[in-house]
């Protein structure tokens, strides 16, 4: 079948099942829930939904950690309602992209006991067991110097086989050797199971990080804290095996298949994704550098927000991917806290989510939005570190007390930094539980739900035309209903600002011009000489009321704290007007 390109006018909404909606009242949130809640995914616009993992899991890392890749999770239900779902989607248009974690599996997946119990299983080669040595003073020393990026080794010791095995996140996540064909051939087979149940395609979980170096050596120049990253990102085998996987299962399939690449710069990313010789491994890439715009790599290094770091890193993307790479576009997702509190303002919580919902959905890629940031959530303060789950705001905890800080100051950083500021429950209504779970539940939520639940939820804002969801709604319709967004070439404007994001899309007929203030405080902003006055083109979305002798008025404006004006010019201006 000929692989086509609908995901490039794709807009995906990213479902955290655990904390989506729960259907059967005890507490945790299940696909009987999200089967009441598709006609309100259908109605922000979106075209598909990326699910992240529904398989049985231990739950070390919430669902990252899969023990069984044919099943779903009973606490989200079984494989039957797993269908209900994928044909409901269907019925309203929406493509249905299960998550692939092939880097690692749980500890108690089935592959793994077998390789523990006997090391002359087959399974034993699924994973990358090693001897380590014996030092001077008679300690044991792993096999080589890599380090988990949850933090310590990144190898577990197991005393019956006297082998360590390697495990790039948590002990409980052996890594998965790629390198051997019968791990590969397992890989293709649980792509044709799901494909077969009828999704639409992958979201492959750190896909950039399955080939490991021939030998596994030392890292000897990676930094602590990330050594052996540097010689396994984008490793040495991945392009070709994702090629195999592509023809040996996906080309026959209308499918599409999104790569999470964690530290992958803009460049890699177009290797990846641009056809070269007829090779395209990866349909989009799911990069990381705007994530970094409070931050040093992680959330847990943290720094004062730059809006210049951001705006450089989406200039990166969008000039090295040109014409012919692909991204995904994402400010949001369960691995990192509220945008609203990281680069937007709680102060100005509705316009500072529509400022920033403005400044990457008309940008070239396919958008994502994660559950629950068209409502503008903002993060959690959890009052100690005994209310969070994440295992890894736990191991940074740690690491900060066994540092010398204090306690405070290690929640205050989970509280920042951590995971579960997005993974508290889905803000349904103002009600107890804000509606999370049914009435009669039996169980409370799983995990605290935010108390600002009683304003900001989908009840309170679905009929506010100023509420961020509203101006979501309006923003997708937007961007799936002008061309130009498509193909236009990407081109910033007032790149020194400290205070304003302004972007242009520019193809032969139309142009899109994109106005995105970052500042609690009014700005000033002298529209660019190319697009003299903005009376030539039309006002198509904006956060607050704007007069038509504003939206007109001359070639100086005075933006509002947080407001946002998309302006469409050409021919695309007659679909909006
Ligand atoms: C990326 C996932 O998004 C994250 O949640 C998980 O912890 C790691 N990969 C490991 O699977």
């Amino acid at each position: 079948m000929a692989r086509t390109d609908w995901y490039k006018d794709m807009v995906f909404y990213q479902i955290w099942p655990r904390s989506f909606c729960d259907g059967n009242g005890d507490g945790v949130g299940d696909l009987w829930g999200v089967l009441q809640k598709l006609d309100y995914v259908k109605s922000l616009g979106v075209t598909g939904i990326w699910f992240s993992p529904l398989y049985p899991s231990p739950n070390a890392d919430f669902g990252y950690d899969v023990s069984d890749y044919r099943a779903i999770d009973p606490a989200y239900g079984d494989l039957d309602v797993f269908d209900q779902v994928v044909a409901a989607a269907h019925e309203r248009d929406l493509k249905v992209v299960m998550d692939l974690v092939i880097n690692h599996t749980s500890s108690e997946h089935e592959w793994f006991r077998q390789a523990l119990a006997d090391a002359d299983s087959p399974y034993h080669d699924y994973y990358f067991f090693r001897r380590g040595s014996v030092d001077r003073k008679g300690r044991r020393v792993p096999p080589n110097n890599w380090d988990s990026l949850l933090g310590g080794s990144a190898w577990e010791y197991v005393e019956a086989l006297d082998e360590y095995y390697l495990h790039t996140f948590d002990k409980a996540q052996p890594d998965l050797n790629l390198d051997n064909p019968a791990v590969r051939g397992e890989v293709e087979d649980v792509m044709r199971f799901w494909l077969d149940r009828g999704v639409d395609g992958f979201r492959e979980d750190v896909i950039t990080f399955v080939s490991k170096p021939q030998g596994l050596p030392s890292d000897v120049l990676g930094l602590p804290g990330s050594r052996g990253l540097r010689l396994y990102n984008c490793g040495p085998r991945l392009r070709s095996y994702l090629m195999q996987f592509r023809r040996d299962v996906l080309d026959s399939h209308d499918c599409v298949v999104v790569g999470e690449a964690p530290m992958l710069g803009a460049r890699k990313a177009l290797a990846l994704t641009a056809a070269r010789r007829g090779e395209r491994p990866l349909d989009l890439v799911i990069g990381f550098d705007h994530m970094q715009a409070d931050c040093m790599y992680t959330e847990y290094l943290p720094r004062p927000f730059s809006l210049r770091k951001l705006k450089r890193a989406y200039a990166q993307w969008q000039d090295a991917l040109g014409e012919s790479g692909w991204c995904a576009l994402y400010l949001e997702n369960h691995d990192h806290p509220r945008v609203v509190s990281r680069y937007g303002s709680e102060a100005f919580r509705a316009e500072s989510a529509a400022s920033l919902a403005a400044s990457y959905l008309f940008q070239r890629g396919t958008p994502f939005v994660y559950q629950g940031q068209e409502l503008g959530m903002t993060n959690v303060r959890f009052d100690s570190i005994e209310q969070v789950p994440d295992p890894q705001a736990h191991a940074h905890y740690r690491r900060v007390v066994e540092g010398g800080k204090s306690p405070e100051d290690a929640l205050a950083l989970v509280n920042r930094a951590g995971r579960d500021n997005a993974r508290s429950p889905m803000q349904w209504t103002g009600e107890k539980d804000a509606g999370f779970c049914p009435k009669d539940a039996h169980e409370g939520p799983w995990v605290a739900v935010n108390p600002n639940h009683v304003e900001v939820n989908v009840a309170a804002e679905d009929d506010d035309l100023m509420s961020p969801l509203s101006f979501y709604r309006r923003a997708i319709r937007l961007r799936r209903l002008l061309p130009v967004v498509r193909s236009g070439r990407y081109h910033e404007f007032k790149r020194a600002s400290t205070k304003l994001y302004v972007y242009a899309r520019e193809s032969t007929w139309s142009r899109l011009l994109v106005m995105c203030s970052f500042s609690d405080e009014p700005v000033t902003f002298h529209v660019p000489d190319t697009y003299g006055d903005l009376g030539g083109g039309v006002l198509a979305l904006s956060n607050y009321y704007v007069t038509d002798a504003e939206a007109d008025d001359a070639n100086q404006l005075t933006l509002r704290p947080w407001e946002t004006r998309v302006y469409v010019f050409g021919r695309d201006a007659v679909l909006v007007d």
